[in-house]
């Protein structure tokens, strides 16, 4: 027997089961189609025998019928298609069903899947009118393990449900790399190597694992982008888990992460716009649903941390500069000009125009011999980037009609890009959520909560998953 999705073509064979299996039909076949084109509803078949139909909002499904055709009854394929349903529902929490309450056969099947009855209601049912009782179904929690490892943290996370991070413990290697000012990507992988076991095993500790095949329901790790043999020992150690203790692996795009890692916050809800701002990216990204991600925009040279660390470099600060840069600032004015490049892609970024500004800056000071004040440089920097990012997202949030803006990445930590961007989600009625400071810069808790959203739509990975160092989403330009 063969379990499937129903599609629209199926309308006129459902619309035949339950005639057969009931001798009536309240549905027309256009109803049927109708819903079959409604993303809420879903049907699923065992092949021309039966279907089962449920409606789904978020979390929650209520199933609404069950027919199977008469010659096929009693061959346990309702009992088939609750069981490849409940397999199916990845990320359904409560799923509830109303049963005649004299249907003695069908409440048995419900309650050897776990559905308990929960209430009844009066004269629910008519022809003949009767009872229905009400049965729920609570799912356990779904626990991720999750490794990250794509450039200079080495991390790994127990992330419950794809909110909650039970543990997420995070290696840095910035002290290795700071003299050199920027990520040797030898030294990387090598104390990725060291790390990794460790890093591990604080992570199940911490989360009370005790008994990974028991406890935890799909592994995630970071395949791309970032430093091929970096990402290759967070990659083999995840899927090594995965097969040790048998559980479904799925590999995670480590820019999803820094956008899903807003959930940490609160509920994405979509369509949603996300600027995503690290030290090798910055995009804009449209998220019409849950797991659809389109470049809208993206840098075309520099990222926004990237400038930061750059501009720390000639100032002679410390690797990552981002933090400093923005401490120092405080302690300046912005009261130096630099230009706001004008991109071709209307939602595009450029950085290098204004670092070669700031180096200019300086050169010209020195060779006048004239002194400057370091922190209103900076000031003026940082302002520039930020209006930057703030310009482009304006720029989309009036070309988009999103529900919710989410901001993730490395330089999301910047407090001046905190408080200005709330201004501009004020100005277009769109609900701001940024990532928690926690989890803006590198963390697998932040895979876990993309590896949720796979592991929801039932998206998982080949063990032979390779690393993928330029691993980005599609590009797409919308000609609105
Ligand atoms: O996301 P992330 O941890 O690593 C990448 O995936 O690239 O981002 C690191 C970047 C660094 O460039 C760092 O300078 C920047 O984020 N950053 C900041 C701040 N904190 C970190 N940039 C500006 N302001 C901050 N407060
Ligand atoms: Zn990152």
């Amino acid at each position: 027997m063969i379990f499937r999705s129903a599609t629209i073509d199926d309308a006129q064979l459902i619309f035949q089961i339950i005639q057969d299996a009931f001798n009536f039909n309240s549905n027309t076949i256009e109803q049927i189609e109708d819903q079959l084109n409604n993303d809420n509803y879903r049907f699923f078949l065992v092949d021309d025998h039966g279907f089962i139909s449920l409606t789904q909002f978020e979390d929650e499904a209520d199933i609404n019928q069950i027919a199977v055709k008469k010659e096929f009854q009693n061959q346990k394929i309702a009992s088939f298609l609750i069981e490849e349903l409940m397999k199916t529902l990845n990320g359904v929490f409560k799923i509830h069903l109303e049963v005649r309450a004299s249907n003695e056969i069908a409440k048995h099947l419900y309650i050897k899947f776990g559905f308990k009855q929960i209430s009844v209601r009066k004269n629910y049912y008519s022809n003949p009118i009767e009872d229905a009782n009400v049965m729920l179904y609570e799912k356990e929690n779904n626990l991720i393990v999750a490794f990250e490892s794509s450039a200079d943290e080495t991390s790994v996370a127990v992330v419950k449900n794809g909110n909650e991070v039970l543990s997420n413990i995070v290696a840095t290697q910035i002290n290795s790399h700071q003299r050199f000012g920027g990520i040797v990507p030898e030294v990387a992988s090598r104390h990725h190597l060291e790390w990794i076991n460790k890093v591990l095993e604080l992570a199940l500790k911490k989360a009370n694992i005790d008994d990974p095949k028991k406890q935890i329901t799909a592994v995630g790790a970071t395949y791309g982008p970032g430093l091929v043999g970096s990402l290759l020992v967070g990659l083999m150690a995840g899927k090594t888990f995965a097969m040790v203790n048998d559980l479904p692996f799925i590999g995670v795009n480590h820019l999803a992460g820094h956008i899903l890692a807003a959930n940490f916050n609160k509920k994405i809800i979509y369509p949603a716009l996300a600027l995503m701002v690290s030290g090798g990216h910055t995009e804009l990204v449209l998220m019409p649903s849950e797991n659809k991600f389109e470049v809208i925009g993206e840098t075309l040279d520099d990222a926004a941390g990237e400038a930061f660390d750059k501009i720390g470099r000639v100032m002679g600060l410390k690797y990552p500069a981002g933090k400093e840069i923005q401490e120092l600032a405080k302690q300046g004015n912005n009261n130096i000009s630099f230009p706001i490049a004008h991109t071709q892609g209307e939602f595009d970024f450029s950085f290098s125009g204004l670092k070669s500004a700031v180096i200019n800056y300086l050169h010209k000071a020195e060779q006048k011999n004239e002194s400057i004040n370091k922190n209103d440089l900076l000031s003026s920097f940082q302002q520039a980037v930020i209006d930057a990012l703030i310009e482009k997202t304006d720029l989309a949030l009036s070309k988009f009609k999103v529900k919710m803006l989410l901001v993730g990445g490395g330089v999301a930590a910047n407090e001046l890009l905190r408080n200005s961007i709330l201004n501009i989600a004020n100005k277009y009625d769109v609900e701001l959520n940024l990532v928690p400071m926690q989890f803006a810069g590198d963390n697998a808790a932040m895979i876990g909560a993309a590896a949720y959203v796979n592991f929801k739509h039932n998206e998982f990975s080949n063990l032979k998953l390779d690393t993928n160092p330029s691993l980005d989403f599609p590009y797409q330009s919308h000609n609105l």
